[in-house]
């Protein structure tokens, strides 16, 4: 039997029905604060994600799918190597989704120098390579915002509230929310900052595993995120991010916090939050469902220097992403369910096969009107297609009998109540309307 891969899901029926209320809840919200929505390609040049997310981190180095025609394929094995490759060549599927609206924004010169903010909204397929668990996928689906050109403190501000409005329109409860926030510093007080816990883990680098020395090298600042419990105890003693914020930062990371005290949102400051992509710059969030257990449900942050690391010109940005398996996950584990009901519809019935031709014109004048409707397609009786009806969740049915195609009418019957009246074929649209 065909089987779909791993860490991959088939979605459809209510888990569809679910990802597409996600999609109308964050369209309502999202576009009321001014974004409209993007689409970028899945699959961009492997430098757009390299530049931005960075060579060093997990997601680059070990989760981006890498993608070759079977042609390229069978010349990159001969060779042995994929030195020869031109840059075009080199193609990732996207792992997420600020670095490809990143670069559609250089690309279409969306923020000219001194422009208004360009705000932009995404919900998209991603995929990583990573080892498939419990909300853990290869593929999964993000809904992200993304605001460029905006260095306003009150843009970190209204993007984390709006963010945490997304989440108790699906259904959550503030109290079962719980956000971190931190400062990452900039390019003027990060290098330091970022020198002073490679030399801590030098300084203990008895005491920490391969990976992390590895990362001292590369990228110290991954060392908190180190899978390692050993390693974890160790970074906590290691110099904070927000003890090294040049006076900038300090100001910035200070107006976030005094607006979301104003706005009345609860958080907790973690200095040990980093995030897994490179291109971030002082505000940094995460939100977790603690009872769930199932990982972050979204997080995002700023990141300042990302429209130059793509090619263009300075240009700020800041916004976030969200899991879509992992809400549902989560809130599953608080008993919200965003399935919704089959919607209803209206299912026309026959007597005999005498009235097929009518029925099939009664659909039709159904559906023209926007109704949605069902019919029989495989000569049921009636009784049966009254079953089928329920099983459609009908809420009404046209039945067409020899008297009712004679009269140029329909029988409408109410399926709950199972009253029943005759409707001229003229009048059919608009009574069903009335009753739907
Ligand atoms: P991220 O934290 O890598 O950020 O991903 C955002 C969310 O996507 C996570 O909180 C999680 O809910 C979901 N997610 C990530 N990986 C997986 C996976 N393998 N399986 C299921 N769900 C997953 C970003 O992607 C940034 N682009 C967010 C951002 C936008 N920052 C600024 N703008």
């Amino acid at each position: 039997m065909a089987q779909r891969v791993q860490g991959t899901e088939d979605l459809y029926d209510g888990y569809m029905r679910a990802w597409q209320h996600m999609q109308d809840v964050a369209r309502d919200l999202f576009e009321s604060y001014g974004f409209n929505m993007i689409e970028t390609p899945a699959i961009e040049q492997v430098g757009t994600f390299v530049h931005g997310i960075g060579e060093s981190t997990d997601v680059v180095r070990k989760e981006m799918f890498r993608v070759f025609s079977g042609a390229l394929m069978e010349r990159l094995l001969e060779a042995g190597s994929e030195s020869g490759l031109k840059t075009k060549q080199r193609l990732a599927m996207r792992p997420e989704g600020t670095a490809g609206v990143v670069r559609a924004a250089v690309e279409h010169n969306f923020v000219p120098q001194g422009g208004a903010p360009k705000k932009l909204w995404y919900a998209e397929a991603m995929f990583r390579g990573e080892r498939p668990q419990k909300g853990r996928l290869r593929q999964f689906h993000q809904v992200g915002v993304e605001c460029l050109g905006a260095p306003d403190p009150a843009m970190d501000a209204e993007c984390i509230i709006m963010l945490m409005e997304f989440y108790k329109r699906l259904g959550f409860k503030p109290e079962q929310l719980h956000l971190c926030i931190n400062s990452m510093g900039d390019a003027k007080c990060r290098p330091a900052y970022r020198e002073s816990v490679r030399q801590y883990i030098y300084d203990h680098k008895d005491q920490m595993c391969e990976d992390c020395l590895e990362r001292a090298e590369i990228n110290p600042l991954r060392s908190f995120d180190c899978k390692n419990e050993h390693c974890r105890e160790v970074m906590k003693g290691a110099p904070l991010v927000t003890d090294n914020l040049c006076d900038d930062c300090a100001v910035h990371y200070a107006q976030v916090k005094k607006y979301l005290d104003e706005a009345g949102i609860s958080y907790e400051e973690d200095p040990t939050l980093v995030r897994g992509l490179d291109y971030y710059t002082r505000t940094v969030f995460e939100v977790d469902v603690p009872q769930a257990g199932v990982g972050a449900i979204g997080g995002g942050g700023r990141y300042d220097g990302l429209v130059e690391l793509e090619g263009g010109k300075p240009t700020p940005g800041i916004g976030f992403a969200v899991g879509f398996e992992r809400i549902a996950l989560a809130l599953q584990a608080v008993g919200v369910s965003m399935e919704g009901e089959e919607p209803g519809c209206v299912y026309v019935a026959s007597t005999s096969a005498d009235e097929r031709d009518a029925a099939f014109r009664t659909t039709l004048l159904l559906r023209q009107a926007g109704i949605r409707t069902e019919a029989d397609y495989q000569g049921r009786s009636l009784k049966s297609q009254f079953k089928q009806a329920d099983k459609h969740n009908a809420r009404l049915c046209v039945v067409l009998g020899p008297d009712e195609v004679a009269a140029n009418a329909a029988t409408l019957r109410d399926m709950n109540t199972h009253e029943q009246a005759q409707v001229p074929m003229d009048q059919l649209v608009e009574r069903v309307r009335e009753r739907l």
